[in-house]
This record gives structure tokens, C-alpha cells and sequence, in this order.
């Protein structure tokens, strides 16, 4: 990183921002955290050093966050939004002179990627390359940790939306190479898509990761895609309705093998960081404690 670099963290209220940010903290990088948090700012630079005000959906927040900025993680929740936050973004950090984007998106390729959530990442990362700002785009796969916030393995119980081979990446991995990413800059890392798929796995090969790693006994219990936009549409979901509509195309595409690939090994956790990524079961054995507790007894 050189001496004028300074980076601006979005998402460090969520799980992949803010192990990020912590990677940055660890290695001593020069950054600051955005939240549209105003009443969390003054603990959030207690705990990473410097935040800043900034609300992806309110673009008149942009120019004050972005004073001074080189530059960006640029990381959406799971809404529509993305598409006009990630716009308006672009659109300002090109403004203001940030000379390097890096985009978290999704595990996407070029034919295959027919679902809306993969599509609307797609559509971020064509307007970023045309921007003329440096960028850097980050593909992972299905997060490990999606096994932890989900109810997929409560009771002992693996409920994966399809019975095809998924693929995987621990947050561990992706966090730490886009820190990377952001510290070294466009100067190594311009024009470049990374990749984060390390273990592709069948239902029944996750659950027999799950049983390695905890002495648990862990089994599979196949749902359907329809089952995925039942659940996620009812009263009280996280998933707005055209999110939910995007997690079932997924589902339904991964099945019928449209979307076939996404249950691939691709990854470029060693090309970044020098070292292996995490398999499931290695990333198990570090979270064994936690998925126990979900699993229950
Ligand atoms: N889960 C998977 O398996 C998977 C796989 C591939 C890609 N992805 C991609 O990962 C991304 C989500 O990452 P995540 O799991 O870390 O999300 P997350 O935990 O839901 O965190 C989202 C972050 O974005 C912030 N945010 C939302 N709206 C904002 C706004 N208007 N202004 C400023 N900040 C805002 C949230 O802040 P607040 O606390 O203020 O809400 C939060 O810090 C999505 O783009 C998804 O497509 C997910």
C-alpha cells in the first residue's frame, strides 16, 4: 500500500465488511469504514480507526464519504438496490477521484449466470469497466457461513434447496484476499475477476464434511425451490419479494443444470494470499463449536 493510499470499507456492519475491515486493521492499512449508521459511527471508529457517513441510498452522503478516498470496497445487501446504489457510487467515486472499485459480486460467468441476482451483479460490474475507474471484480461462491445464520443445519439437518453439488467459500478466504486486493491496489490488481469457489459438494458430501469436522452425526434433508420462494416470502423474511424470485431461479437452474457450474471448483485464493483456501471441512473444524450449538442435541 502506498503511503497516499486510503480506502473506504462499505458493508462493516454485515458479515463479509466486516471481516474485511478487519483484515485491513490487521495489517495496519490506512482506511476508514462507511456505515449509514449515524448512530454507530463513534463505535465503529473505536473499533476500525475512522468511519464516515455514508447512505447508498441517499447520494448527496457520497462527495463528504468520499473526500480523500483512493479507494473502495463496494459491497451491496441482498436487494434490488444494488443497482441503482452501485451506480450512483461508481458515478461519485469517479467524480471525486477514487482511483480504484473493488465490487464484491457473485459467482458469475459470462453464458451461464441466468438468475436475476446474478444477473444484477453483472449488470454492476459492466458499468464499473466502462467507468473508467480502476476496478477489481470479486466472484465468490456460496458462503460457508451461510451454514451458520441460516436454519439449514438446525436439528442435525442439512436442507439445501437442491440436490445437485454447490459451491463454497469461507469468509475467512474471500475477507482476506479483498483486503489484499484493496492494500496492493490498482497498480497489481486493475482489470483483474477473482474468482472463490473451493469446495464444490453434494447434500450428502456437506453433511459428511459437517460429521468430520464436529463427531456430530449430520444429515441431509433435500428441499426444492419452490420450497426456497415459500419460505422466503412469508411474513417476517430477510429477502425483499424480487430477491426471494432470484434465490429460486437459482435454485431451479442449479437443478435442472442451466446453472450447472456453480458447482465447480474455481478459485484464486492461492494467486492473491500465497496459500490454499479453506475446504468445507477445514472451515468446519474452526466453527465446530458454533455449528454444534445450531445443530442443537
Ligand atoms: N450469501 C452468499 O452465499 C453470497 C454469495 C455470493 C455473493 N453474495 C453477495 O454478498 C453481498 C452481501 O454480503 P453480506 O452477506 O456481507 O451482506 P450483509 O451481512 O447483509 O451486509 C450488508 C451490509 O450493507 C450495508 N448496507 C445496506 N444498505 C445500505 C445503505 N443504504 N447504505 C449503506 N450501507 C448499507 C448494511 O448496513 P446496515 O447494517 O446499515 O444495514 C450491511 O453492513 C450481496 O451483494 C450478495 O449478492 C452473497
Amino acid at each position: 500500500m502506498n503511503g497516499s493510499s486510503n480506502v473506504l470499507v462499505l458493508g462493516v456492519t454485515g458479515q463479509v465488511g466486516k471481516l474485511v475491515a478487519t483484515n485491513l486493521k490487521n495489517r495496519e492499512a490506512k482506511f476508514s469504514v462507511g456505515s449509514r449508521r449515524k448512530a454507530n459511527l463513534r463505535e465503529l471508529a473505536d473499533q476500525f480507526g475512522a468511519s464516515r457517513f455514508i447512505d447508498l441510498d441517499d447520494p448527496r452522503t457520497f462527495e463528504e464519504a468520499l473526500k480523500n478516498v483512493t479507494g473502495v470496497f463496494l459491497i451491496t445487501g441482498y436487494t434490488v438496490d444494488m443497482l441503482v446504489q452501485s451506480k450512483s457510487l461508481i458515478d461519485a467515486a469517479k467524480r471525486n477521484g477514487v482511483n480504484h472499485i473493488v465490487h464484491l459480486g457473485a459467482f458469475t460467468t459470462d453464458q451461464d449466470s441466468y438468475a436475476t441476482v446474478f444477473a444484477w451483479h453483472q449488470m454492476i460490474e459492466a458499468y464499473l469497466r466502462s467507468s473508467g475507474v480502476a476496478w477489481t471484480n470479486l466472484h465468490p461462491n456460496m458462503f460457508m457461513q451461510n451454514l451458520l445464520t441460516h436454519t439449514s443445519i438446525r436439528g442435525g439437518q442439512y436442507k439445501p434447496y437442491t440436490s445437485k453439488a454447490l459451491g463454497f467459500t469461507a469468509l475467512e478466504d474471500l475477507a482476506e484476499a479483498a483486503a489484499v486486493v484493496l492494500m496492493e491496489g490498482p497498480e497489481k490488481h486493475s482489470g483483474k475477476d477473482y474468482f472463490f469457489s473451493a469446495d464444490a459438494l453434494t447434500p450428502q458430501q456437506v453433511t459428511e464434511s459437517l460429521t468430520a469436522a464436529t463427531g456430530r452425526k449430520f444429515t441431509a434433508a433435500v428441499l426444492d425451490a419452490e420450497t426456497f420462494l415459500n419460505e422466503t416470502t412469508q411474513p417476517g423474511s430477510m429477502f425483499e419479494p424480487a430477491y426471494s424470485k432470484g434465490g429460486f431461479e437459482f435454485f431451479r437452474y442449479v437443478e435442472d443444470g442451466r446453472m450447472a457450474y456453480v458447482g465447480t471448483v474455481r478459485d484464486d485464493t492461492k494467486k492473491i494470499l500465497g496459500r490454499e483456501p479453506l475446504l468445507l471441512k477445514e472451515w468446519a473444524q474452526l466453527h465446530a463449536d458454533e455449528l454444534l450449538e445450531i445443530a442443537g442435541g
